[in-house]
């Protein structure tokens, strides 16, 4: 890399900067996590099968994602839970997911299979009118964003078939600041009802977006969840601020953006050395950086191939810092 180009970089904190120009003569031998500080997602124990969020809740270390698969929503919740995943991920957002057929799931998997809605961590999104598909908008667009808010939770709540969530998102910020806190307020009254657990956000990418959310918060949000990919630089930064604070990081676009990582060699020695799969490696490196992924796996191997991840020993740190030095090099290779 032409280290002189490095500041024309994205816009992004000096430490970043350092990091990649140090990885222009980087020795693979060494541990680069002393350089990259910054890369480490969380203070959270890095084994187990759940992590303690700020709002108390159990939230799964590994989440299974319902968005895209329409009629198929139930069939594939159930394969999910009974395989083992035990946190749902779904949005009152008809144009991308069925929250009611994950309701539907919920149900049959109470009746027939003993597993109770308390045994479960449930996550929805308020969806803004901009994110809607205008045939299918679960809440009056004409009514005040307050309203909307309420018509759209409790039209999850009656999906879902529950009287809380454990986890309530919004999609994306509103088109103003002012507009995203009166949203978060409504938020903040359904958690002090005890329907919904924990708050959290989506779909942020700059950082001085979400830390004037987080600082205008009554209730904080416990988690983030973005897309992890070079374009963003890994959100780097935004994560550091969630590290700080206590914000834990959920991941999308996990497998989809970084095939370059599940192809390289690198990553290819290590699936051969472990006996896993390249995503199995990619997902534990995620996990260890103390992200909480999604997946949204369509195949039963592959969600018994995305448990055992929970199972695996961490990666050395001479692991995690060769994996890093592929997602420095892709983001440079996106900036420069
Ligand atoms: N907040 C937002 O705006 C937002 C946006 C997008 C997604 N999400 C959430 O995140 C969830 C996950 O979405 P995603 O975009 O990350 O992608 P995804 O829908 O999970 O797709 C991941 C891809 O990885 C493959 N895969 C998963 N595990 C694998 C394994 N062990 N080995 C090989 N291939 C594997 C899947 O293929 P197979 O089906 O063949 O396994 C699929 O093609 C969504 O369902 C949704 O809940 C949120």
């Amino acid at each position: 890399m032409d280290v002189s180009k490095a500041r024309y970089l994205y816009p992004l904190c000096s430490v970043v900067a350092v990091t990649l120009i140090g990885a222009s003569s980087v020795d693979t031998t060494t541990d680069l996590r002393f350089k990259q500080p910054v890369l480490s997602s969380t203070n959270m124990s890095l084994t187990g099968h759940f992590v303690t969020t700020s709002a108390g809740v159990q939230m799964p270390r590994f989440i299974y994602g319902t968005a895209w698969k329409k009629d198929r929503t139930t069939d594939l919740i159930m394969k999910a839970v009974l395989a083992g995943f035990r946190g749902i991920d779904t949005a009152n957002q008809e144009k991308h997911y069925r929250e009611d057929l994950v309701g539907a799931a919920l149900g049959q998997l109470q009746q027939n299979h003993g597993i109770r809605r308390e045994d479960l961590f449930i996550q929805t999104k308020f969806t803004s009118v901009d994110g809607q598909d205008p045939r299918t908008i679960p809440y009056d667009p004409k009514a005040p964003l307050q309203e909307q808010v309420h018509q759209s939770f409790a039209k999850s709540l009656t999906h879902l078939n529950t009287s809380y969530v454990d986890s309530l998102v919004m999609h994306g910020p509103m088109r103003t600041h002012e507009d995203t806190m009166v949203v978060w307020k409504v938020f903040e009254e359904f958690h002090s009802q005890g329907k919904a657990k924990q708050l959290g956000m989506s779909n942020v990418y700059e950082l001085k977006k979400f830390e004037r959310i987080y600082k205008d918060a009554q209730v904080k949000p416990s988690v983030l969840q973005n897309r992890f990919h070079a374009d963003t630089a890994y959100d780097t930064e935004l994560r550091a601020f969630c590290k700080a604070h206590n914000v834990i990081y959920q991941s999308f676009w996990t497998l989809t953006a970084n095939p370059h990582i599940l192809k390289s060699q690198v990553v290819r020695d290590m699936a051969a050395k472990y006996n896993k799969t390249t995503e199995q490696i990619f997902f534990r490196f995620v996990m260890d950086l103390g992200i909480v992924p999604l997946t949204g796996t369509t195949n039963e191997q592959h969600m018994r191939q995305d448990l055992e991840v929970l199972d695996m020993q961490p990666l050395t740190e001479n692991e995690m810092a060769h994996i890093e030095q592929l997602m420095i090099r892709e983001f440079s290779a996106h900036r420069l």
